[in-house]
């Protein structure tokens, strides 16, 4: 297949030849059974080569399995990818298959495999040996036939050093390394990204595309993308949003771009809010709402993809929905000149797309009332423990109680 064929399939933006090495690989090696080690910095768009190596290779017609290793409690880890008896620890109360059988023919990814506890690290590999392993709670082997790739940031040579990481394990999944070098060493694709990324959020909110002056555009190239492709997309997306000039400066740009230090979003200034014991500026309630909008898209498109294909992909299956932030301070909706009203209307049809489609709907279309459902799930999820409850659902312990607190006052 042409690369440029691939990378059309696959929305991959670039030209350059690294990344066209990685993709070619991918491509070279996807009609074996060789295990494939991704690396390369947090960001780099390493997610994309396990799916093209998959839907390239005979065992597309099989399930694909795609697991974030460092997402799963350690608790349970063994029992999702291996499975358990019934009866082999509390709460198992029916026999269930891991993810190894459930890939059984077909391919299992292994995102941040640089987690794994050791302990599961000695069955990885007993697997990638001999396809053998035993579901938790059974002395039984049993034997799958999965094609494994795996992918990780982290630095496999000091991991193994301290003791993180077991070298056999690491040469065995490493049959075939992937790089993905990071953006700030493929500048000329920079721009490129750029542009799609605004042309993109353009279209979805329907609004002009911002534009960058050359010396924006020189000071684009010459940054230094700590967290590479992810960042320079949200950078894309804040810019377009927040920006009322769709003509953008070095001096606008400049706001976005962090001095130095990690991919953290940039504190911009502005009048700032005490919402639910939190401080927010208008552009941090803004664009969480957003991102909050963006990611409950993809997870909606993801869930109604694995009910059309009736393809097991545990990971999105699992997946967990943030609430809503609702609570935006009435003024801060003319903010964002282009999106005001669009924001609004979007969120409203993706909670009601979700509400439609999820396989246990809730009674209510209210956002309140969703929200309110899933914190009471987290919390039965995590045993009322109000800690774990608030982390997954990405708000703060205070914002929990007092989530609680009027849900108390609600039911009076
Ligand atoms: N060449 C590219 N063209 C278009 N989009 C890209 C490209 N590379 C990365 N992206 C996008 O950038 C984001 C980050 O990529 P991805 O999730 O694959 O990162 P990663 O390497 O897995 O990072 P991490 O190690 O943090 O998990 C995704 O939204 C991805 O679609
Ligand atoms: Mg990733």
């Amino acid at each position: 297949m042409d690369i440029n064929d691939i990378k059309n399939r696959f929305g991959i933006i670039g030209h350059d030849p690294r990344l066209e090495s990685a993709i070619n690989t991918a491509q070279q090696i996807a009609g074996t059974d060789l295990s494939v080690l991704i690396t390369g910095e947090s960001g780099v768009g390493k997610e994309v080569i396990p799916k093209i190596i998959h839907s390239l290779s005979p065992r597309k017609h099989k399930n694909y399995v795609a697991i974030n290793c460092g997402a799963i409690h350690g608790g349970i880890l063994e029992s999702e990818l291996f499975g358990h008896e019934k009866g082999s620890f509390t709460g198992a109360n029916e026999t269930r298959k891991g993810y190894f059988e459930e890939a059984n023919g077909g391919t299992i990814f292994l995102d941040e495999v640089g987690e794994l506890p050791l302990s599961t690290q000695v069955k990885l590999l007993r697997v990638l040996e001999s396809g053998e392993f035993l579901r938790v709670g059974s002395s039984k082997i049993l034997k799958t036939d999965v094609r494994v790739i795996a992918a990780s940031n982290i630095n496999f040579m000091h991991a193994i050093n301290t003791g993180k990481f077991r070298e056999d394990l690491y040469y065995r999944l490493n049959a075939v390394p992937i790089y993905i070098p990071p953006l700030r060493e493929r500048k000329k694709d920079i721009h490129l990204l750029f542009k799609k990324f605004a042309l993109d959020i353009a279209d979805k909110y329907t609004m002009p595309v911002i534009k960058l002056d050359p010396q924006a555009q020189e000071m684009l190239e010459s940054y230094r993308w700590a967290g590479n492709v992810r960042q320079l997309k949200n950078v894309a997306e804040q810019i377009s949003v927040l920006e009322n000039d769709r003509y953008i400066t070095a001096e606008i740009l400049k706001k976005y771009l962090p001095a130095e230090g990690p991919d953290i979003l940039p504190v911009l200034a502005g009048e700032s809010y005490n919402i639910g014991g939190e401080s927010y500026t208008d552009r941090d309630l803004i664009f969480k709402m957003l991102l909050q909008m963006n990611q409950m898209r993809q997870e909606i498109d993801a869930l109604k993809a694995t009910i059309a294909s009736g393809n097991v992909m545990p990971h999105e299956q699992a997946v967990e929905i943030a609430p809503v932030q609702q609570t935006l301070p009435a003024h801060v909706q003319t903010l964002p000149v282009h999106i005001g009203k669009q924001l609004d209307d979007s969120i409203t049809d993706a909670v009601s797309e979700l509400v439609e489609d999820a396989p246990v709907a809730p009674k209510s279309l209210s956002i309140q009332d969703a929200s309110t459902e899933l914190i009471l799930k987290a919390l039965e999820k995590h045993h009322n423990n109000r800690k774990a409850a608030a982390k997954e659902l990405g708000i703060s312990e205070r914002t929990l109680y007092r989530r609680l607190n009027d849900f108390g006052k609600g039911r009076k």
